[in-house]
């Protein structure tokens, strides 16, 4: 105790803010888009309702709704001049750095027409950062298989038209599949926002200087990079690719074991949470999402798949992991379905950053439209040299 506060390692564990947008009850597993349970957002709406819902407080209308999808159509296309900021990255670039560099990049076309404390310009670009991030990420990867950029199509759905994106290619017609296109919607509404994790307090803190959003987007993008937030998904891959050359599913029982030497510095990759201390509701969903997927794909053989739900059978039952309330989290299954889709490991970060964009600037708006805000400034419990004189 200093007084002031508490000081907490985790240094944004204590309350760093008051906000409307979502509720997580870590005991229970619950999760609230602006009171709506995640479990019904995902059986009953789309991610365009749910962007609707993140930024404006309510579900939309049929005329709000089409109002709305339009005018993110509209702004699918980004400056052409992007192409050549591209063309500064290797190749074999992570997509999450290009990703950083490009978002950062927008704030070059529209900062000096944009003043953050205007509601009009807030609304305005979190029209064009939604509707420009499915573009940019499919040109990350594009880019990075020195493929063609494909041009947005304004007739498909938000997810079909970043399939398109992805996987379509000037030489032939791209056939949109439902089942994928559903499970790339439902990706992008598990993702879309989750209270005061680290990026969002990235964004809300970036955004507080008065910065424009596009830069305050680009330093969230940066954060949610690493493995223990947002790169988790692409770790947890690349977890059970290990267990498996390792010998797979017999082999679960040494790879525990290194878990539970704290001086492996192994972690279980997608299980666990600063918040949850109980099923990631998310995970439920995503574990749903991926046997559709697999079905539709007639991988339902999928040996990773059985890994996992192996790994999470035994980590369930496991002593250790119970004590310590480990349960899977979002990213436990996001990437056996995102692989399934054929979206590659060291993009699966980059969909993340594309689907929480709407709870970044929701949040960000959010702050800036309450008039008592101020920059943030965060203090620290200082442990260093009392005052001292130059010998
Ligand atoms: C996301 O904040 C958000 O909302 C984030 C997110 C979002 O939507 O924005 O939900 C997305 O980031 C999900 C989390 C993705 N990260 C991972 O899956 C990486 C693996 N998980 C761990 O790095 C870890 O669980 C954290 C960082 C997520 C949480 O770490 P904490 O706060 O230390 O967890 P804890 O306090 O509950 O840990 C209790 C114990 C500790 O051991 P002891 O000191 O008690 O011996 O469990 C251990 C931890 O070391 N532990 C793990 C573990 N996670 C915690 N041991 C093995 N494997 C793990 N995954």
């Amino acid at each position: 105790q200093t007084g002031m506060f508490t000081y907490d390692p985790g240094f944004m564990s204590t309350a760093a803010c008051q906000s409307a947008i979502t509720y997580i009850d870590g005991d229970k597993g619950e999760l609230l888009y602006r009171g709506y349970p995640i479990e019904q957002l995902a059986q009953k709406c789309n991610y365009m309702d749910t962007c609707y819902l993140l930024l404006n407080g309510e579900l939309p209308n049929a005329a709000q709704k089409a109002d709305f999808e339009d005018r993110v159509t509209k702004h699918t296309m980004v400056n052409e001049q992007m192409q050549f900021f591209l063309r500064g990255f290797r190749r074999d670039a992570h997509p999450m750095a290009v990703l950083t560099g490009l978002v950062g990049g927008l704030s070059a076309f529209y900062h000096d027409s944009t003043d953050i404390n205007n509601p009009e310009h807030r609304e305005i670009s979190a029209i064009r950062l939604i509707a420009k991030m499915p573009t940019l990420v499919a040109m990350a990867y594009k880019y990075g298989k020195g493929e063609p950029y494909m041009y947005p199509q304004n007739n498909l759905s938000y997810a079909g038209n970043f399939l398109r994106m992805m996987f379509g290619t000037p030489c032939e017609d791209y056939k949109v599949n439902p089942v994928i296109e559903k499970a790339m919607d439902r990706i992008f509404i598990l993702h879309a926002d989750h209270e005061q994790n680290a990026s969002t307090s990235t964004v809300r803190l970036c955004g507080s200087s008065g910065t424009n959003p596009f830069a305050a987007i680009a330093a969230g993008v940066a954060c949610l990079w690493g493995p223990a937030h947002g790169g988790a998904n692409e770790a947890a891959l690349n977890m059970l690719y290990d267990i498996q050359k390792q010998g797979g599913v017999e082999k679960i029982g040494e790879f525990i074991k290194q878990v539970k030497d704290k001086n492996s510095g192994v972690k279980l990759m997608g299980f666990g949470h600063r918040v949850y201390k109980n099923y990631d509701p998310r995970a439920k969903l995503m574990q749903e999402t991926c046997n559709e997927v697999l079905a539709a794909m007639g991988l339902e053989k999928d040996p990773l798949f059985a890994l996992a739900k192996a790994l999470e059978k035994i980590a369930l039952e496991d002593e250790y992991f119970v004590s310590r309330k480990l349960y899977p989290n979002v990213d436990f299954y996001s990437g056996i379905v995102q692989r399934a889709i054929g979206i590659p490991v060291n993009l699966f970060t980059g969909i993340f950053a594309l689907a929480r964009t709407v709870g970044w600037i929701a949040q960000l708006n959010e702050m800036i439209a309450d008039p008592e805000y101020k920059i943030g400034r965060p203090r620290q419990l200082y442990v260093g040299s009392p005052r001292r004189d130059v010998p």
